[in-house]
């Protein structure tokens, strides 16, 4: 399962994996548009359903969907995310709650509906998009989306202890800069920011190994974070 699947790494982590051969579950707010971006992939290997972060319900609908769909459950991105850049002076209450959530409290819930099924699985996999900023502040940059996803991962370290023994293995991706539409009004310059299909193929990588290869933490920089 991938949530915010209809465009940027969503849709390339979708794209990798089903043509690693997995079936993919992919949820967005806009389902013609998560229909339309996953054109040309085989229709019995997808399955797309409405979810809304912020809509509960629809994240219920969806696990419930994909275990009729496919009988099991193996693994769970929480991709969607959204951010606001507003320096820590004029952040708002009401948008570090938007993004409190979209960034951490979607992705919990989706996770306490998931464990069950990955528990069975004996090898489940959860991967938790959240980024070099939860791991850095970077000046007065987007404080407020920093502290959600610093957030995830506390979420993807209590996720691993709740599922160790029952063999399920987690990741926090802490990428820098992707070229995404996220970054496009930034102002950088897009070409020196990470390619959403190579994170995809980390993914891909990470989640294939075996229970006794865990990869808690995944820091990817791009060409401007060399220290990373
Ligand atoms: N771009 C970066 O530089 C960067 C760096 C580090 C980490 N990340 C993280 O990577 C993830 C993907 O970001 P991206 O760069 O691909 O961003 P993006 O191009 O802006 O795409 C965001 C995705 O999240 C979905 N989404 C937003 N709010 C949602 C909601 N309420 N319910 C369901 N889906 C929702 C969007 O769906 P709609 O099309 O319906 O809006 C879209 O599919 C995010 O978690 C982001 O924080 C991004």
């Amino acid at each position: 399962m991938i949530s915010g699947a209809n465009r940027g790494l969503g849709n390339a982590i979708a794209r990798r994996l089903h043509d690693d051969g997995y079936n993919v579950s992919v949820g967005g707010r806009d389902i013609d548009a998560l229909r339309r971006s996953m054109d040309g992939y085989d229709d019995d290997r997808v399955l797309c359903h409405c979810y809304d972060a912020t809509q509960p319900e629809t994240g219920a609908a969806w696990i419930h969907a994909t275990i009729e769909q496919f009988g099991s459950l193996s693994g769970l991105v929480n991709n969607a995310g959204i951010i606001d850049t507003a320096e820590l002076d004029v952040l708002t209450e009401e948008s570090l709650d938007a993004m409190w959530a979209v960034n951490v409290k979607a992705p919990f819930r989706m996770i306490q509906l998931a464990l069950p099924h990955l528990r069975t699985d004996g090898s489940g996999r959860v991967v938790s998009i959240a980024s070099l900023a939860g791991v850095r502040v970077m000046g007065t940059f987007a404080p407020g989306y920093a502290m959600s996803k610093h957030a995830v991962l506390a979420l993807s370290e209590a996720t691993k202890q709740a599922g160790w023994d029952d063999g399920i293995r987690v990741t926090s991706v802490c990428p820098g800069f992707i070229a995404t539409d996220m970054t496009k009004d930034f102002g950088g310059d897009q070409a020196t920011m990470i390619d959403a299909s190579d994170l995809a193929e980390l993914i891909s990588t990470t989640i294939s190994l075996p229970n006794t290869a865990s990869v808690a933490q995944l820091n990817v920089a791009c060409r401007l974070e060399p220290h990373f």
